[in-house]
């Protein structure tokens, strides 16, 4: 199976009913995009984003979920109320969760196995900071937040990991092209032992992605797309970035 690239935007709390007007545009430049093309909206916007999306190839997806169906979780959504929004992606373990809501390995492997059962994909993230790369653990954290993060039931089909340092989401820095080379290389690497179909499984770069350097980062080994915060927001910086991936082959 040929892994489909995927351009992902995570629109964080960011957006309205009138930033819709985004959408139209991306569709209106990017009507047959060439690769896969997912927008994760605050979860209220996701179903008139469906509704909005008819007739254009745009994927939608959630930004987080809670682990369990149903229940008395104030405030939460599960990955069933995704799915029936219209969503088919969720995105879990970004470093805002994990940093903000204290979110663990294991929540994140709960929350993706809920999200599978569902029949959603779930984008797992994981990513060294500052500090971590400074000391010379980023490997081992990879490598431990992916032992931890990724449930049983992972395949190629229902699993994207996202690769994204800390230090370099919504700053403007990234790390070098070889920084990006030696992490998704182990990632591919340590998947073997956790999924059968390894090879087929999406590997995202994210953290600062615009549409200046993705062409860059689309051309090294194991990147199949991207997971973009700031520049998912505007349809220009947004469809950029889509065509840069498309021209990546
Ligand atoms: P950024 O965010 O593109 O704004 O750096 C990436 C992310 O948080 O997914």
């Amino acid at each position: 199976m040929a892994r489909r690239k995927l351009a992902a935007g995570n629109w964080k709390m960011n957006g309205d009913l009138a930033t819709l007007a985004e959408i139209d545009a991306l569709c209106a430049e990017h009507p047959e995009p060439g690769c896969e093309v997912l927008i994760c909206p605050p979860a209220v916007l996701i179903h008139a984003m469906k509704a909005r999306t008819a007739d254009c190839p745009i994927a939608i997806g959630g930004q987080d979920c809670h682990h369990a169906v149903s229940g008395a979780h104030t405030g939460d959504i599960s990955a069933h109320q995704l799915k029936d929004a219209g969503a088919s992606y969720v995105i879990l373990g970004h470093s805002e969760r994990r940093a903000h809501h204290g979110e663990t390995d294991a929540d994140v492997a709960a929350k993706a196995a809920a999200a599978h059962e569902a029949g959603l994909i779930a984008i797992i993230c994981v990513g060294e900071t500052e500090a971590q790369r400074d000391a010379g653990e980023t490997l081992d954290i990879i490598a431990s937040q992916m032992a931890g993060s990724i449930p049983e039931q992972a395949t190629a089909r229902n699993t994207v990991i996202a690769y994204e340092p800390v230090w370099a989401i919504g700053t403007g820095r990234t790390p070098t092209n070889d920084q990006i080379a030696e992490v998704h290389a182990l990632m591919r690497d340590r998947l073997q032992a956790r999924v059968a179909d390894a090879a087929d499984v999406r590997l995202l770069y994210g953290g600062s992605v615009k549409p200046g350097n993705a062409t860059e980062i689309f051309a090294i080994a194991h990147v199949d797309g991207a997971l973009v915060g700031g520049a998912s927001l505007k349809a220009s910086d947004f469809g950029g970035i889509v065509a840069a991936l498309q021209a990546s082959g």
